[in-house]
């Protein structure tokens, strides 16, 4: 390798970590900014949204259902056809087995929010992409700062991914939200709509609330 090759190579180097930093720097100013302005701005935000190409063929943005100060957070997949067309969340079959799990766990109404890691209907309900979680992140970051319960519920493999942790089924870890922001007891369960078609696994779905009752009773 020549002399100039070598300082060609470092500066290609210097520049993407100064491109990475400042991508860094960027995504935190936004989210900073999702937050401060509370959350008429922060759904603003989202009814706004043309970041990625679902915002083209959704019917309603879907963005929270429940308590402003809950203990407990749900966080489901996306938007299916029921909630694209009503702009409420788990408001079908899922959203059914989702109340049974909140009754089961004697949650009060000022006790429990449910939102998605999208907020728009990926078309003919496909799994979200990598990309589509990336670019719907901060909203979801932000709407958790807000909420700042005490513990998050996982519904299934998409809430996990939005968090670039691995849980196992029933496993509760502690995540940190970002720089700064707070660190949240989360756990991982079944996700409802999954349990429509699988109910040999419903005693473990329960056994896993039972299991970890204490983090949401006072
Ligand atoms: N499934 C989800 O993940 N979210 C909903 O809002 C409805 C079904």
């Amino acid at each position: 390798m020549t002399e100039n090759s070598k300082t060609e190579e470092t500066k290609t180097k210097d520049t993407k970590m100064k491109e990475t930093k400042e991508t860094k720097e960027t995504k935190e100013s936004v989210l900073k900014d999702l937050i401060e302005g509370g959350f008429p701005f922060l759904e603003q935000k989202i009814l706004d949204c043309q970041k990625c190409a679902l915002c083209e063929t959704v019917t309603n943005k879907v963005i929270s259902k429940g308590s402003k100060t809950p203990v407990v957070v749900f966080i489901g997949e996306a938007p299916g056809k029921n909630e694209d067309e009503t702009g409420i969340p788990f408001c079908g079959k899922a959203g059914k087995l989702l109340d049974k799990y909140i009754d089961y766990m004697e949650l009060k109404p000022t006790d429990w929010a449910v939102i998605n890691t999208l907020k728009c209907r990926p078309p003919d309900n496909r799994t979200p992409t990598k990309k589509e979680i990336e670019i719907c992140r901060p909203f979801l970051i932000a709407q958790l700062s807000l909420l700042n319960p005490k513990i998050i519920i996982l519904l299934g493999n998409t809430a996990e991914k939005a968090f670039g942790e691995t849980l196992g089924w029933g496993e509760v870890k502690k995540i940190q939200m970002g720089d700064g922001l707070q660190t949240i007891d989360v756990l991982k369960i079944y996700h409802p709509a999954a349990m429509i078609y699988q109910r040999s696994r419903e005693a473990e779905q329960y056994a896993f609330l039972d299991r970890w009752k204490c983090l949401w009773e006072e």
